[in-house]
């Protein structure tokens, strides 16, 4: 891989300059007001692959956003790799909390990022991290030094539950044919604590719609009488967690695979500062589930969280009014083997049943998905291991993560392929946040470091 890295090397002014291009296009897939950009963005991708010399580039509409697919069959008996990741991003309000434009990238330095970082919407999700690959296998094409076959599925709605994704998964079997699945979109310790990721939580959102009187009423003339939708939305979301922090709905846990004494002690040899993770946040200190350390908690453990609460008078001053509804919408993060549909059947039946007859709740499903847990032992595993050791000079630990990519899932059981997460970002990389960043040295480490993996992954298969 001399030549791939002699190339990556004199052409890193090039590699971000691409990069700013792509994170220019404002492809939220959440708003129809940006279905042009987003489809924009498609194209731009699509040209991209065409100029670096990649095959059978296409834009393949869907119901929804479309995806972009390209490859490289170089000898149909050597391995090949698929490469999964997204170009739709997440909405970038709340606008005026971002120091520079969203859609307009620049390289500020930061504490973390002494050398600089990229910010911009989709810098790190997933823009800046899929767009390591492009330019790694860029540089491998250009060194003649692919040494094996590549697929390239990059969607746009991944941020919106990869609805159509999966129905174009599940009839393209034999195009996605393939040994493995390579995605960087998840997150690595530290710049110089290497990590691969061997987990993801599975997710069931929610909404929930609390109904009490036919109106909106004056709370002086019915106040104390009729029940008010807010204060029991939030006396009913409060009981959902007691006061060891369990979740309280029943059958919530049946399900969930608590890890050997052993697993625990060997994922608490990561290195984790409680103090540090508690001064970056500005609080005080942390808070969970009884009985687990706040790593377990943010990643074996399952969760419910309330995302979002409205309902009443929110404006400017006083109004003085009991609201005829309240609304939340709930997020939990499940672990293995806990199943997206049956916990959010066990959500509804609960909080219909802790109703108090003096309102009406409804409960509406969103998106879900499933959680993963992949192999440390597998040849892709050991492949991503020797690559990160050749680039990071050391070996990557394996860590959990919390966040969630639902259609990892689906392609383990449509594809029957496993996936290797190398994931290059930091959790304080503000992703989904104003003011998201990619550090330049991550982006940089990722690209030097997937060929290796190729190199690895195909010595390894062949
Ligand atoms: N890339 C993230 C997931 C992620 C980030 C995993 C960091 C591990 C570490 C992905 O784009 C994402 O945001 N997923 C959503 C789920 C989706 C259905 C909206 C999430 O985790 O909230
Ligand atoms: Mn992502
Ligand atoms: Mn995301």
């Amino acid at each position: 891989m001399e030549k791939t890295q002699q190339f990556i090397s004199q052409h890193k002014d090039k590699f971000v300059a691409e990069l700013f291009s792509l994170l220019r296009i404002p492809s939220v897939s959440a708003d129809p007001a940006f279905q042009q950009e987003v489809a924009a963005c498609a194209t731009h991708l699509a040209a991209h692959f065409n100029d670096i010399g990649l095959d059978g580039v296409e834009v393949i509409p869907t119901a929804g956003h479309p995806i972009v697919y390209a490859e490289k069959i170089i000898d149909s008996s050597l391995p090949t790799v698929l490469v999964y990741g997204h170009y739709d991003v997440q909405p970038a309000d709340p606008l005026e909390l971002w120091h520079t434009p969203a859609f307009e990238p620049v390289i500020k330095q930061t504490a973390i990022h002494p050398d600089g970082a990229i910010f911009a919407r989709g810098a790190c999700d997933d823009k800046g991290q899929f767009f390591m690959h492009v330019k790694a296998v860029e540089a491998m094409l250009q060194a003649q030094e692919l040494p094996c076959n590549l697929k390239l599925m990059i969607e746009g709605e991944e941020e919106v539950g990869s609805p159509n994704l999966a129905v174009f998964v599940r009839e393209n079997k034999s195009k996605l044919k393939a040994d493995i699945i390579l995605v960087s979109d998840t997150g690595m310790l530290a710049n110089d604590t290497p990590s691969i990721t061997t987990g993801l939580r599975g997710l069931s959102y929610v909404e929930v719609e609390v109904t009490g009187p036919n109106r909106d009423l004056h709370s002086g003339l019915y106040g104390g009488c009729v029940a008010n939708p807010i204060n029991v939305l939030t006396q009913m979301i409060a009981s959902l967690h007691d006061e060891n922090m369990r979740i309280t709905i029943p059958g919530f846990y049946d399900k969930v695979v608590e890890l050997s004494n052993e697993d625990r002690a060997e994922m608490a040899k990561a290195p984790f500062s409680e103090l540090a993770y508690c001064e970056a946040l500005d609080i005080q200190s942390t808070h969970g589930e009884k009985g687990y350390s706040t790593m377990e908690r943010g990643s074996i453990r399952p969760t419910l969280d309330v995302n979002g609460i409205w309902g009443g008078y929110t404006g400017e001053g006083a109004k003085t009014v009991i609201a005829s509804k309240a609304f939340a919408k709930i997020s939990m993060r499940l672990v293995p083997d806990q199943d997206p549909i049956e916990i959010t059947n066990l959500f509804q039946k609960h909080f219909e049943s802790i109703a108090p007859l003096s309102v009406r709740v409804k409960v509406t499903p969103h998106h879900g998905g499933e959680p993963v847990v992949t192999p440390t032992d597998s040849s892709a595993y050991a492949a991503a291991s020797r690559a990160y050791e050749t680039t990071f000079g050391k070996k990557p630990i394996p860590v959990r993560s919390g966040g969630s990519i639902p259609i990892i899932a689906m392609f383990e059981q449509e594809l029957g392929l496993k996936t290797i997460l190398m994931g290059f970002g930091l959790d304080s990389d503000a992703i989904h946040s104003p003011n998201e960043h990619f550090g330049l040295f991550n982006y940089f480490k990722g690209i030097e470091t997937i060929p290796y993996f190729y190199k690895h992954f195909s010595e390894i298969n062949s």
